[in-house]
């Protein structure tokens, strides 16, 4: 089974993403986190990139459709959530095409639908476990009082670099712009499923597990 999680940043794909990891053993494809490896271990592509995530604003089709498409055919036997990608009208035909080249399904296409005023909060309050990945919220979800994190007992947190209030204003501007139109895209393939990403995370993830079943 393959998916897609939509939504504005902060939504909770990330972290909706990695429940479905965990319980189900899908393999999270999130172009944001290739993206900020390429960065980390600066690549040429991670140096090109750098300034325009941190502004805020998409990088080129070109460039996520290459990292997308390297690790479909690298593994394609796997179970994908695709998470933040795709983005753009020309990545959802990209992947269209990638898919029935290689023989595989879409399944569904969940949208986290949240708004802008949660988002801001969520974003600024935004920690992930410098080891494992484990996305914690100054309010939600905090840091464990002996500051060690509950997956894996790390004690590094980081913050990103785009998870300020500018940043976010162009990164929901560009979600408006450019993915929006993707929902509309993908509600005529009768393929859209809304889930209401304000609600608890446990209510979040018991509502796509009820999507994930419907299409099973
Ligand atoms: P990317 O890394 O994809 O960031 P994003 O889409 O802005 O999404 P986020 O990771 O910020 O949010 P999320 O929805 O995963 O939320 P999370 O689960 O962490 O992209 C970054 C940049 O890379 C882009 O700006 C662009 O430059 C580039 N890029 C990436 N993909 C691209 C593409 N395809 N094309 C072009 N450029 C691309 O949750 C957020 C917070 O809320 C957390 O603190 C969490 O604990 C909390 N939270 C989550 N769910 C709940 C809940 N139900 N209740 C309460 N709190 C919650
Ligand atoms: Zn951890």
């Amino acid at each position: 089974m393959n998916i897609i999680l939509l939504g504005p940043p902060g939504a909770g794909k990330g972290t909706q993403a990695r429940f479905l990891v965990e319980e189900r053993g899908m393999v999270q494809l999130s172009t944001g986190d290739m993206l900020r490896a390429a960065r980390t271990s600066g690549t040429e592509m991670g140096n090109k990139v750098a300034a325009v995530m941190d502004a805020g604003e998409l990088v080129t089709d070109e460039i996520v459709i290459g990292l997308i498409r390297e690790q479909l055919e690298a593994n394609p036997d796997q179970s994908y959530i695709f998470d933040g990608f795709p983005r753009t009208l020309a990545q959802a035909t990209a992947l269209k095409e990638l898919l029935a080249d290689m023989n595989l399904s879409l399944d569904a296409v969940i949208e986290l639908r949240v708004r802008d005023e949660a988002l801001i909060a969520r974003i600024v309050g935004r920690s992930t476990c410098a080891n494992c990945g484990e996305v914690y919220n100054d309010t939600t979800k905090p840091i464990p009082a002996d500051g060690k994190c509950s997956n894996c007992g790390g004690t590094e947190f980081k913050r990103r670099a785009d998870d300020n209030e500018d940043s976010l204003r162009t990164r929901l501007m560009e979600y408006y712009k450019k993915t929006s139109p993707l929902l509309g895209y993908y509600y005529a393939f009768d393929m859209l499923k809304r889930v209401d990403g304000l609600a608890d995370l446990a209510v979040v993830k018991a509502q796509v597990a009820e999507i994930l079943k419907s299409v099973d």
